[in-house]
């Protein structure tokens, strides 16, 4: 689903600069991962995860997610509400760039309330995981549109997910301001060249994020753009889109 943004915050959001990409690469996009995962075992996870939650809401008080500051409006930057949930624990002072070295994350306490997602993402992809992040908002209040880094020659491997299709998560072009719905349950996207956020929905809603390194032989069958590193989900999910198919 595409919608468009006012014209407002596209005028805001001019002032960003697309760095040079290969002609294949377009905004919106994500490469869904469902191909690569066991969705049937994540989606038997939701109630699992949401009584979890729950739980936590009434006995905990969860930090509160931070969109960092590359938000598209600089007014709505910052903590929107939503909470976090952090399964591993890095060693090291916060830095936003730590967070797929994965020698400085270790188990978090709250890891062991979640042992069922934790025996899920040791399924995943990765030969070693780094933060692993649970994102969730009980009320009705958007994740404004942000970038999560400026650097276009790093890229994070990670796995963004969810075990029901109700958070109403986008990709953002901030130049045409067309918004993609993502569809799928997991999705690993370019998070530097366009931006992504939330709409506001009154469920109980969460996703959860893994950041790592992924196994030698999934990287081998990642097409990788020869400029622009954090643009690799959407040169790859935009190769598919025009008819290129990967040899796995
Ligand atoms: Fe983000």
């Amino acid at each position: 689903m595409s919608t468009t943004e006012p014209k407002n915050t596209i005028l805001a959001a001019a002032k960003v600069d697309l760095a040079p990409l290969e002609a294949v690469v377009r905004y919106p996009s994500y490469k869904s991962f469902d191909e690569f995962i066991d969705v049937e075992r994540l989606r038997s996870l939701d109630s699992y995860i949401r009584e979890k939650i729950k739980r936590r809401i009434l006995e905990y008080d969860d930090p509160k997610f931070y969109t960092g500051p590359y938000t598209i409006r600089e007014d709505i930057a910052g903590r929107p509400g939503s909470r976090m949930i952090y399964l591993s624990e890095s060693t090291m002072p916060d830095s936003y760039f730590d967070l797929d070295k994965t020698d400085v994350w270790r188990r978090s306490d709250a890891a062991n309330e979640f042992t069922l997602l934790m025996d899920f993402i040791a399924t995943l992809p990765f030969k070693a995981t780094g933060r692993i992040l649970i994102m969730y908002d009980d009320q009705a209040r958007e994740v404004p549109a942000h970038r999560d880094h400026t650097e276009t020659e790093v890229l994070h491997d990670f796995i963004w997910f969810r075990t029901n299709l109700s958070k109403p998560f986008y990709m953002l072009n901030f130049h045409t301001g067309e918004k993609k719905r993502v569809e799928s349950y997991s999705a690993w996207f370019d998070t530097v060249n366009q931006f992504h956020g939330s709409f506001a929905t009154d469920n109980l809603t969460f996703s959860i994020r893994v950041d790592g390194v992924f196994t030698d032989e999934f990287a081998a069958g990642i097409p990788k753009p020869r400029i622009n590193l954090a643009s690799t989900p959407s040169y790859w999910a935009c190769r598919n889109d025009q008819g290129v198919f990967d040899d796995r």
